[in-house]
């Protein structure tokens, strides 16, 4: 293991098929190797597919369920209910630190945030928002309905666990890792003539099995498999 955390401060990991990985000396070289990418770092341009199931695209917010949110601005502390008006106010969520978003019908991008208090925030003025509005307008004039815009449209690791949100990315995360690759995989790979595999894992995957959010657990159980496949 102490192989294996040095390592990681690169980002990636090799592994070699024809020997031991503790300790290499009947390598042969030169290696013929491939690269498992989008196995255990997500790198969403190899399969957008996986983003799919995340609902409306949600990717930039906190998510604690299918509607419910936590939102965290630049300073990284979340917005939450002040003495006057709504406010940076945490560095850990809790519950005045968490919105519901409501929809539109038919305009999914603009959303009215219902705070812990049971209002609605609206802005009061370029410096304040307070949540206490009780209508129920979508008009553009009306102070309580916002637009989200989707600023950018990265798809990593973080994009994907965090669209998910935490019911639904350690499952969703644990099945891409029981599938995309397997023991099938390495068998083939060293039928045809490769000797070595170039694993690329993420930072948080030394913190396994309890990662910082939105990140999850599970990695390096699929990295340890990768280990005994190579044997
Ligand atoms: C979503 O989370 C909120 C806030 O914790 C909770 O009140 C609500 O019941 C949850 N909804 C579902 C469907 O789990």
């Amino acid at each position: 293991m102490v192989y294996l955390a040095f390592l990681l401060f690169f980002n990636l990991i090799s592994c070699f098929p024809s020997s031991s990985h503790a300790q290499n000396t009947d390598l042969k070289l030169p290696l013929r190797a491939v690269n498992l990418g989008n196995w255990l770092v997500t790198e969403g341009w190899m399969k957008p597919s996986r983003f799919d199931g995340i609902i409306n695209k949600d990717l930039l917010l906190w998510r604690v369920n299918e509607s419910y949110f936590h939102l965290r601005v630049l300073n990284k502390q979340f917005v939450g209910l002040g003495n006057q008006g709504v406010k940076a106010v945490s560095n850990t969520p809790t519950h005045s630190e968490t919105f519901q978003i409501v929809r539109k019908d038919d305009a999914p991008n603009r959303v009215r945030l219902k705070a812990s208090n049971g209002f609605f925030l609206q802005v009061q003025s370029e410096t304040l928002v307070t949540a206490d509005y009780t209508g129920s307008s979508w008009d553009d004039s009306d102070p309580s309905v916002f637009n989200i815009a989707i600023v950018n449209t990265l798809q990593g690791e973080y994009q994907i666990t965090n669209g998910y949100g935490p019911v639904k990315a350690p499952q969703v995360m644990q099945a891409h890792w029981d599938s995309y690759i397997t023991e099938q995989d390495f068998k083939f790979i060293s039928a045809n003539g490769l000797s070595a595999v170039r694993i690329p894992v993420g930072w948080w995957i030394a913190q396994d099995p309890n990662p910082p959010k939105p990140f999850v657990g599970g990695s390096l159980k699929a990295l340890d498999n990768a280990f005994t496949w190579a044997e």
